[in-house]
């Protein structure tokens, strides 16, 4: 069997085999210009984050774009953009001798950049790109919220990017940090901003006066993707869920539910119960993700019924609970079903197809699919 099940690019969404990942081109193209036209104007360097797609396709269109490069989070991804940028942003601990092998073996014309917060990934990293006869720019990463990764004091900033300048084989070259735990709409983010603002300025400041002031200072979300001119100090964005937005996205306030350009295509199999909709599309369709808001029900919503969601999922079936709707679609109907995480719904998927309407105009893989 071929990884890509349906070889032939069917005119209608009607002949596709369900469940299925739709793109609207119409949506991605503008949220791709809205972003794009968003850095241009502020003078921020947009790299974004290939998660998301996974798709040298759709990098493409980013880097036609303006992009200035990409961000990537595993060493897949870093091979797969080789193929459409010589600059490569790996926002992951570059930690694990398979990990650190691979990633240093990707071509030599991409300019490597790599973000990380341990004494032990820098002395790793500078030995392995030693040996490999290259150099690679780093980013230290500071944790400014989301407690996830990145050090915790504009001390240890300082102490790892003075070991980061004293390594031959690596340069020191900015200040990394995502700001994921700002998940409020745009116009709530006043009070976490300058919080962020603050911690930023208390880090760089510690830097320049140890003599290391960073060139770059990479930062951004989707989430915060719209008022990053608010952070003076950062110089780049690495926004990656923009490209398609979901249903979270549109549930923080962040974009409207029309900007979804990623739907799973999803066909009716059964209404025998009263009062629901079975489709084809599960967990292994739509993944079990939950909304931030846990009082929004649900893991995923109808495109044209955005108030019937799907309430609860087997692997292959997910029911969309019709009991405050009149709406009642029969079996065998195809419906669109707007995922709560697209990222999660994309790396499901061996191929998407990018429709307008009904028809389909082209379907693309998803290159950089698998863990790592
Ligand atoms: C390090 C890093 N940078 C950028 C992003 C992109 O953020 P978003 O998906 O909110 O656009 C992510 C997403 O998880 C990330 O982990």
């Amino acid at each position: 069997m071929t990884p890509v099940e349906q070889t032939t690019t069917p005119a209608t969404i009607a002949g596709i085999e369900t469940p299925a990942a739709i793109v609207d081109l119409g949506r991605l193209a503008a949220n791709l210009d809205r972003a794009a036209s968003y850095a241009t104007s502020h003078g921020i360097a947009l790299r974004p984050h290939v998660k998301t797609h996974k798709s040298p396709v759709i990098a493409r269109e980013q880097l036609r774009r303006g992009a200035a490069g990409l961000t990537c989070a595993t060493v897949r991804e870093v091979e797969v953009m080789s193929d459409v940028t010589n600059d490569v942003l790996f926002a992951y601990p570059p930690v694990g001798g398979p990990r650190l092998r691979r990633l240093l073996s990707a071509p030599a014309k991409v300019r490597l950049t790599v973000s990380l917060d341990s004494e032990a990934a820098i002395d790793a990293l500078a030995a392995t790109a030693a040996a490999a006869r290259r150099t690679v720019r780093v980013y230290v990463e500071a944790d400014v919220g989301m407690h996830r990764v990145g050090v915790t004091s504009a001390d240890r900033a300082v102490a790892l990017a003075r070991r980061v300048a004293g390594k031959p084989s690596l340069e020191y070259a900015g200040l990394a940090f995502y700001a994921g735990h700002i998940r409020q709409p745009p116009a709530a983010q006043d009070e976490r901003l300058a919080r962020l603002n603050d911690e930023l300025g208390a880090i760089l400041d510690a830097l320049s006066a140890a003599g290391l002031t960073p060139t770059v200072v990479s930062g951004g979300s989707t989430p915060t993707l719209w008022r990053t001119h608010e952070l003076p100090a950062v110089t780049e964005i690495r926004p990656g869920t923009y490209v398609y937005n979901d249903r979270a996205t549109a549930d923080l306030g962040v974009c409207a539910l029309d900007d979804c350009a990623l739907t799973v295509l999803a066909t009716v199999v059964s209404t025998a119960v009263p009062d629901q909709a079975v489709v084809d599309a599960g967990t292994k369709a739509l993944g079990r993700e939950p909304l931030d808001d846990a009082s929004h029900a649900g893991f995923g919503a109808v495109a044209d019924h955005p108030d019937v969601v799907v309430s609860r999922m087997s692997e292959e079936h997910g029911i969309l609970d019709l009991r405050s709707t009149s709406w009642r679609p029969a079996t065998g109907d195809l419906v669109r079903i707007i995922p709560n995480h697209v990222c999660v719904v994309v790396h499901l998927n061996d191929v998407v197809y990018g429709v307008r309407g009904e028809n389909v105009e082209t379907t693309w893989p998803v290159a950089a699919r698998g863990r790592t």
